[in-house]
């Protein structure tokens, strides 16, 4: 088991960001195979998820991103680079949780939900970050996309807005 799981030895915003994201896909009643995730940054969800899915598939678009996540030989992380035809490497209906927490412009996450939500299985999840944050462009987007309000919101513990949506698919 990775250091980062020792929980003494990580700051407090890392510790409570883990926690947020535990306690979100515990609310999630599918399996726990994969998971997609959109947006490195440090790695701190990359974490959090390699501790609760056999295999994660972390997306982003900046290559020092990829390189640090490497850096850290977590073996059930995949950090991939993203491109225009990323997200044709998943197989329909294959996927059992989508997070998105990348480009968060109203365009972005539109962009995220109709190139990825084909890949999520039937029962599996989509989820992602700043529910309520960013001028409401994530929220926007995502009730637009699906029609109506999130399934749950799992408050954030690391800032005002950053709540996590879920949907069942
Ligand atoms: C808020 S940070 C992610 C934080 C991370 N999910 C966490 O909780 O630890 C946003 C990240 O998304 C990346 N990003 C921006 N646009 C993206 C896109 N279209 N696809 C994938 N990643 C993107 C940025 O480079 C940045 O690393």
């Amino acid at each position: 088991m990775s250091d980062y799981w020792d929980y003494s030895k990580a700051d407090k915003k890392f510790n409570d960001r883990v926690k947020e994201l535990t306690s979100m896909i515990g609310k999630m009643d599918c399996e726990k195979n994969t998971i997609i995730e959109v947006g490195i940054w440090k790695g701190t969800s990359s974490i959090a998820f390699s501790k609760h899915f056999k295999k994660v598939y972390s997306l982003d678009i900046v290559k020092s991103a990829i390189d640090n996540l490497n850096s850290k030989n977590i073996q059930n992380i995949e950090a991939i680079l993203r491109d225009d035809k990323t997200c044709d490497i998943f197989d329909d209906e294959s996927i059992d949780v989508l997070y998105i927490d990348g480009d968060h412009s109203k365009e972005g996450v539109m962009t995220d939900l109709k190139e990825l939500y084909p890949k999520i299985k039937k029962e599996g999840y989509i989820s992602g970050h700043d529910y309520e944050g960013n001028n409401l462009n994530v929220k926007k987007a995502v009730i637009e996309f699906f029609g109506r309000e999130p399934d749950i919101l799992v408050k954030s513990k690391t800032c005002k807005g950053c709540s996590n949506f879920i949907y069942k698919k």
